[in-house]
């Protein structure tokens, strides 16, 4: 049997890789405290609470996960990953306030080398990861792309964009965190297992889709579930205690829904705390029986 023990982190171990001089200021600290065990073979790190990474944490939803996951676990480790921390002013304000329990990294889903740094930072930082949410994603960027409402409006140069920042990127982050995910399992969270979570959309099922248009964005979507269903597969194949799940977090009012919430009636849209309230309780729930599956906000299940 694995016999485990307190230890103190040491001084040398860093929180952040910082990119600028004032984030470095602001976030350089020494960990609380880390769970060792004895065994030679097994990882030298369990956090209590857990260590948990959002991508694409600088706004909307995935600001909100950072905050909901540092006020409802009092333990837990958050990293956030963002373009431009810097500018990232929601993140800087949740730093200020939960200090060494959040970790705030540079990570742009087009440039692959900073996956891999921010992969590197955690690693040397923490030594394992016990749940991943991908939450960036792109719909309309005002004069680069647009919601397409007939095929006469489909450009390449938006659909790879979409394709890149909503199926490539966060298959990539996958790749780059899941040794760091095998290595964290559930230790130090109540569940059995790691969770990756993505955020998907319900536009992106095919066979939900009945009234067509937003090629590039809804495509995105498909590409990103089919990625993530496959991912999930290779896992369930190898016994990697890791769960990867799909999010549809309804339509929630952040930048991302604002341009399209005119004909919406009130009750459809839903603040950021509620939808993620809703989405960590399916999160927290997560089982290794629910690999691979694709639900929405309320926990339904949504058809491929
Ligand atoms: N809001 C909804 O109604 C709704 C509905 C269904 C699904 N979703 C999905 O939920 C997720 C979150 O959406 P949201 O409403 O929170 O959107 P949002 O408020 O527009 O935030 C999008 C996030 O994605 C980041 N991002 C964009 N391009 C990136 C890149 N190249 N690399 C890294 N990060 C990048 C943004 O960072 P910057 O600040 O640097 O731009 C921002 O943090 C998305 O996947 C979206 O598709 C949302």
């Amino acid at each position: 049997m694995r016999r485990v023990i307190w230890v103190p982190i040491t001084s040398s171990s860093s929180i952040v890789a910082a990119p600028t001089p004032t984030l470095t200021r602001i976030t350089r600290a020494v960990a609380p405290r880390l769970l060792s065990t004895t065994s030679a073979s097994a990882p030298a790190a369990r956090w209590e609470g857990g260590v948990s990474l959002v991508q694409g944490a600088s706004r909307g939803i995935g600001l909100e996960f950072a905050k909901q996951l540092l006020e409802k676990n009092e333990k837990g480790q958050v990293v956030a990953t963002c373009r431009n921390p810097d500018g990232a002013t929601g993140l800087l304000d949740l730093k200020i306030k939960f200090g060494d329990r959040l970790n705030i990294l540079q990570l742009d889903l087009t440039n692959e080398k900073t996956i891999e740094a921010s992969a590197k930072s955690v690693r040397e930082n923490y030594g394992s990861m016990n749940l991943l949410i991908n939450a960036s994603g792109i719909l309309s960027i005002p004069n680069v792309m647009q919601p397409e409402t007939t095929l006469s409006k489909v450009e390449k140069s938006a659909l790879m964009l979409a394709y890149e920042v909503n199926a490539a990127g966060p298959i990539l982050v996958i790749k780059h965190m899941w040794p760091l995910l095998k290595a964290g399992g559930g230790m130090g969270t109540k569940r059995d297992v790691a969770v990756v979570a993505n955020l998907s959309a319900r536009v992106g099922s095919i066979g939900d889709n009945h009234l067509g248009g937003w090629h590039a964005y809804r495509s995105s979507k498909t590409a990103l579930n089919q990625l993530t269903k496959t991912v999930s597969v290779e896992f369930g194949r190898k016994k990697d205690p890791i769960t990867c799940i799909l999010l549809h977090p309804g339509t929630v009012d952040t930048d991302l829904s604002r341009p399209f919430q005119r004909n919406l009636p009130k009750e459809k849209l839903f603040t950021k705390e509620f939808s993620v309230q809703k989405l960590l309780n399916i999160i927290n729930n997560a089982k290794s029986s629910d690999n691979g599956k694709f639900f929405a906000w309320d926990g339904q299940e949504i058809p491929w």
